[in-house]
C-alpha cells in the first residue's frame, strides 16, 4: 500500500512519538489531520509537518463530537493520545479516563463517523506486560501491568480488539529520540540524564541501575506503526515494536557520560521507585515476519542522534535544570 493520498487522523499527534509519525506520514504524502489537546504536546513539534500540509485540530479525545466531522473521509486512524505513566501515581482516575474511556470514545467516533476506515491502529505499550517473567518477551507473555497507566493501556487494547472495526494493536517498547520530554511527570530517563550531565551534574539512577529496557529510536517506532497499519497481515493482530536488545539504565548513564565528555562524573543512586519494572526485552520475530519490520538504529547511534538534536534545540541547557528537579515523579 502507498500512503500517498491516504487520509489519516492521528490522535496525540503533537506529542513525542505522534509528531514523528506525522512527519513520516506527511513525507509519504498522506493527508494528515492531527488531533491534540496540547496538554503535553506542542504545536512546535508539528512545525515541519504543518509546513508540508498537515492540518491541526486543537481538541480532546474525550469529546470526539467536536472534531468527528474530520473522520468522514479518513482511511486510517492512529490513536496515540495518552496520559503518561507517572501521572497515574497521582491522578489514577484521570489517567484511566483518558487512556481507557478516551480510547473507547475514539473507537465509537470511528464506528459512527468513519465509513471509509481501513485501519484503526491502537498504540499500546510494553507497560501492559509488567516486568519480564521470561525473555525475550513475545506477544503471548502474561499481562501483569504494575501501574494504573499500564492497566489503562491494556483496557484500551481490549476495547480496540472488541470493536467492530479493522484494528491493529502495536506495543512499542521504550522509545527515545528528538522531542522526547525531560519535563516533570512526562520526563523520561534519557533526556533527564542528558539535562543533568549538560549542567555538570551526575545522572540520578533510581535503584541499582541493573533494570533494563528495550530502547527503540523514535524513527524506528514511527516506521513500525506505519507498517502495522498498512500491511494487510497486521489486521486483527497484536505486535511488539522494539529494537530487540536489553540495555540497563546504568549502561545508558555510562554511555551518555562518555559521549558528553563527562566520564569523570559518577551516577548518584537513589531508592528504587515503586512500580518500576525490572526487565523489558522484546521478542521481535512477529513484527519481522508479519510486517517486515526491523529496528535500524542501535542504542549508540540513536543516542548520538539524540545528543545532536539536543544541542541544537537547547544551546543553553542551564535553563532546563529546574524542569528535571522533580525527580521522584
Ligand atoms: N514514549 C514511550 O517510550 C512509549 C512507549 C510505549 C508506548 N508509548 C505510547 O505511545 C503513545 C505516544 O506516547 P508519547 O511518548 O509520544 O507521549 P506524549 O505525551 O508525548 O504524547 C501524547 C499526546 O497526547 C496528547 N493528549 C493527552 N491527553 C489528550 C486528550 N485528552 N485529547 C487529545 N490529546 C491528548 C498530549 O498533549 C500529547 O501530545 C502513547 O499511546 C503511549 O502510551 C510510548
Amino acid at each position: 500500500m502507498s500512503w500517498a493520498g491516504q487520509k489519516v487522523l492521528v490522535t496525540g499527534g503533537a506529542g513525542f512519538i505522534g509528531s514523528h509519525l506525522c512527519d513520516a506520514l506527511v513525507a509519504a504524502e498522506a493527508q494528515v489531520v492531527a488531533v491534540d489537546d496540547l496538554s503535553v504536546g506542542t504545536r512546535d513539534n508539528l512545525k515541519q509537518a504543518e509546513a508540508l500540509g498537515l492540518k491541526f485540530v486543537h481538541g480532546t479525545i474525550m469529546e470526539p463530537e467536536a472534531w468527528s466531522d474530520r473522520l468522514a473521509e479518513v482511511t486510517h486512524v492512529f490513536h496515540l493520545a495518552v496520559a503518561c505513566l507517572r501521572r497515574s501515581f497521582h491522578q489514577p482516575m484521570v489517567v484511566h479516563e483518558i487512556n481507557a474511556t478516551g480510547t473507547l470514545a475514539v473507537l465509537e467516533a470511528c464506528r459512527r463517523h468513519a465509513p471509509h476506515l481501513q485501519r484503526f491502529l491502537y498504540c499500546s505499550s510494553s507497560e501492559i506486560y509488567g516486568s519480564a517473567l521470561h525473555t525475550p518477551m513475545d506477544e503471548q507473555h502474561p499481562l501483569r501491568p504494575t501501574t494504573v497507566y499500564g492497566a489503562s493501556k491494556l483496557a484500551g487494547e481490549v476495547y480496540t480488539l472488541a470493536a467492530e472495526l479493522p484494528v491493529t494493536v502495536a506495543r512499542p517498547f521504550n522509545t527515545y529520540g528528538p522531542r522526547e520530554h525531560h519535563q516533570g511527570a512526562s520526563g523520561e530517563v534519557i533526556p533527564r540524564f542528558v539535562v543533568r550531565i549538560a549542567n555538570g551534574l551526575a545522572p540520578i539512577i533510581f535503584g541499582d541501575g541493573s533494570q533494563t529496557r528495550d530502547f527503540t529510536h523514535v524513527s524506528d517506532t514511527a516506521r513500525g506503526l506505519m507498517l502495522a497499519a498498512e500491511r494487510p497481515e497486521g489486521r486483527g493482530q497484536i505486535v511488539n515494536l522494539a529494537r530487540g536488545r536489553e540495555v540497563s539504565i546504568a549502561r545508558i548513564a555510562e554511555l551518555l557520560l562518555q559521549k558528553m565528555g563527562r566520564a569523570d562524573l559518577q551516577p548518584e543512586f537513589r531508592r528504587a521507585r515503586p512500580s518500576d519494572v525490572d526487565r523489558h526485552f522484546a521478542a521481535t520475530g512477529k513484527a519481522r515476519e508479519l510486517l517486515g519490520f526491523e529496528a535500524e538504529l542501535d542504542i549508540e547511534a540513536g543516542l548520538d542522534r539524540y545528543l545532536q538534536w539536543f544541542h541544537e534545540a537547547y544551546p543553553q541547557a542551564s535553563g532546563l535544570l529546574e524542569e528535571v528537579q522533580d525527580q521522584n515523579w
